[in-house]
């Protein structure tokens, strides 16, 4: 049996394992990335980028969302996730990514977001076969580069759209690997992910499938993984605050992390977002990742919402530090 563990090829790529960072919006940046290979991912997914936002050269698409940082590249390749809805402007945004160093270039025809949809990209792609098919020919011919395709099982519930798009994407666009979430478009990220639907086109596609959705604990992704069959998975929300989940995925760790590493990680992201965006950006910035962190350190409820109150109002970093330190040592219980 395959093992979470196993090397692996994707397109003429060797992956040493099947464990992936999933694409998060406002999330993935390089640094992000970076921590999640630390911990042994095998790749990691950026962001979802604009492809129109890259073809009329947006200045903070092109500097803070495309940036590559040489750390992450040293830990092997790295997946830009592109979309848009306009074969032409894909084709020039690809070569960009393609020019910028990427190694892969994944795209997004999965995202529910009315705002995204309403542009015929995301989701809206799974309604739109001729269309899905062009962008990623356009990706693929463009860039030079493998595509992959991020997308859901369909757009309403019990619609198979997305499986018979995967098919198409695969035989006629070249696509290398598809990712799946196996929730309906219009359900978001609520209710449980159709395993079952993955294991059907773990066996009928002609490439790759990674698998996305409901992946929040080790156990959950370990029995995933045996349930459908899936080449390789993508941790999206189990990450969050929890790089640690890589590393036990891995079988390179076994036990949750010490307050002082979950401290000590902190301190890592302070220092990556400042130079990312600089102190006061970086400060604003980071007050989203706080509550995923507390989790780690198991907190009595009244402490817990007292700190997290605190750190959302925080104006510096020093004031973070100093609020930090108040965390008493406790064990936690999960990883
Ligand atoms: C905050 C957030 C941002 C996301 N951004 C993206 C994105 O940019 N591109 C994408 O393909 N999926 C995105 N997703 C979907 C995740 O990659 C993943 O497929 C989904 O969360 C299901 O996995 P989970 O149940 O293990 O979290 C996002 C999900 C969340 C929660």
């Amino acid at each position: 049996m395959t093992a979470l563990t196993d090397s692996w090829r994707l397109a003429d790529l060797e992956l040493p394992n099947r464990v992936i960072l999933a694409p998060l919006a406002g999330i993935g940046n390089w640094f992000v990335r970076l921590q999640a290979r630390r911990y042994g991912a095998g790749l990691a997914v950026s962001e979802m980028v604009s492809s129109h936002a890259i073809h009329y050269r947006n200045a903070r698409t092109l500097t803070e969302l495309l940036r590559i940082d040489p750390r992450e590249r040293a830990y092997g390749p790295v997946s830009i996730q592109l979309f848009g809805s306009d074969p032409a402007v894909m084709r020039t945004a690809a070569r960009y990514v393609a020019e910028l160093g990427a190694d892969l270039i994944d795209l997004n025809m999965g995202c529910p977001v009315p705002k995204v949809c309403r542009t015929g990209a995301g989701a809206a792609l799974l309604d739109d076969g001729e269309r899905a098919v062009a962008l990623a020919t356009a990706a693929r011919e463009g860039s030079g580069l493998p595509v992959t395709v991020k997308l859901r099982s369909g757009r309403r519930r019990g619609d198979s759209s997305g499986i018979e798009l995967a098919h198409r994407l695969v035989e006629e666009a070249g696509v290398s690997a598809i990712a799946i979430h196996p929730r309906a478009a219009v359900a978001g990220h609520k209710g449980g992910p159709d395993y079952a639907a993955v294991a059907e086109l773990v066996r009928t596609l002609d490439a790759p499938v990674i698998l996305s959705g409901g992946l929040h604990t080790a156990a959950a992704v370990r029995e995933a993984f045996a349930l459908t069959g899936a080449d390789a998975v993508m941790i999206a929300r189990g990450s969050l605050g929890n790089p640690w989940i890589f590393a036990e995925l891995l079988g390179a760790r076994d036990s949750p992390p010490a307050r002082a590493e979950v401290l000590s990680e902190l301190e890592w992201l302070i220092e990556r977002a400042v130079e990312h965006l600089g102190v006061a950006r970086a400060t604003r910035y980071l007050r989203r990742f706080y509550p995923w962190y507390l989790e780690r350190l198991v907190l009595d409820r009244r402490h817990a919402r007292q700190l997290q109150c605190a750190l959302q109002v925080s104006e510096s970093f020093a004031a973070v530090r100093g609020l930090l330190a108040t965390a008493p040592e406790a064990m936690p219980t999960t990883v």
